[in-house]
Formats: structure tokens, C-alpha cells, sequence
């Protein structure tokens, strides 16, 4: 399984780092603390999951933004959902999509 092992992390920590507070704080309690989903949310790792996003990742992105959390949706700043993104890919071993013009996140607007 391709969940988020602590290797998987090591790889990749400073591009992950701001998406894993967005994750833990917004995403874990439906999505899993792996990616691995619930009977409701989908798993965010896996062979379906890479099926339907693999090359997507600005749909990815304009989705999570758009529709996810999924109890209040639209609530991410475009820097969160980018960050989360770029985590989900990197769980996937996908490749990060080109930032969003304006949506960097330092941090400053996280909280
Ligand atoms: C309240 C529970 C809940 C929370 C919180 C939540 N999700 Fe979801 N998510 C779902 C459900 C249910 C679906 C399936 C329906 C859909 O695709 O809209 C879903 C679908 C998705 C999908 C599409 C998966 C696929 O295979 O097409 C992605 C990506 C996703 N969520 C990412 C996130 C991210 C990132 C966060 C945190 C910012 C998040 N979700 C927070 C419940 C949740």
C-alpha cells in the first residue's frame, strides 16, 4: 500500500510540509491519517485513486479547493489547497503540479 509511510515523507519534506497541517487539520478526520479513507471519503493513495488523477493534478488542485473539506467546502485559501495537494501527489509519487500565480503559501495566511 502506498499510504504515507515515514520514508515517503523523508523524500519529500519541505514541499510537504505546509499541505500535512492542512491535511491533519482538515482532511485526516474523513480521508484517514494514511490517505486511506472511509466507508464515505475515498482512499487519497492507491490504484483508483492513481487512475482517475495521475497527470491531473491542476483538476486535482481546482477540486480539493472547490469542493473539499467536504463539510465546508471552499473554505481552503488557494495557498492550502495547493499545499495539500502537493502532499497528496507526493503520497501518490506523483509529480507537483506548477504553482498557482499568487497562491504561495509562507505560512502567513495558514492560520
Ligand atoms: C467531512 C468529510 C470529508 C472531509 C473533511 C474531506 N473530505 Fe474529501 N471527500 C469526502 C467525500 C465523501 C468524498 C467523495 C465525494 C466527492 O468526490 O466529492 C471526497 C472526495 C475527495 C477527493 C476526490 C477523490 C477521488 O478519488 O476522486 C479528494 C481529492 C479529496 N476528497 C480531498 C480532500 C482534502 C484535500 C480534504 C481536506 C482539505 C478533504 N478531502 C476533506 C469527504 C471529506
Amino acid at each position: 500500500m502506498a499510504s504515507l509511510s515515514a520514508a515517503a515523507l523523508a523524500r519529500a519534506p519541505r514541499a510537504v510540509e505546509p499541505g500535512h497541517l492542512v491535511y491533519a487539520a482538515r482532511c485526516a478526520a474523513c480521508h484517514g491519517r494514511n490517505f486511506e479513507g472511509d466507508e464515505d471519503a475515498p482512499a487519497l493513495v492507491g490504484v483508483r485513486f492513481e487512475a482517475k488523477w495521475r497527470g491531473q493534478a491542476a483538476r486535482l488542485r481546482d477540486k480539493i479547493g472547490r469542493s473539499m473539506p467536504q463539510d465546508d467546502p471552499g473554505s481552503l485559501s488557494p495557498a492550502q489547497a495547493s499545499d495539500v495537494t502537493a502532499l497528496i501527489l507526493a503520497a501518490n509519487r506523483m509529480p507537483l503540479p506548477p504553482r498557482t500565480p499568487g497562491a504561495r503559501s509562507d505560512g502567513s495566511e495558514a492560520m
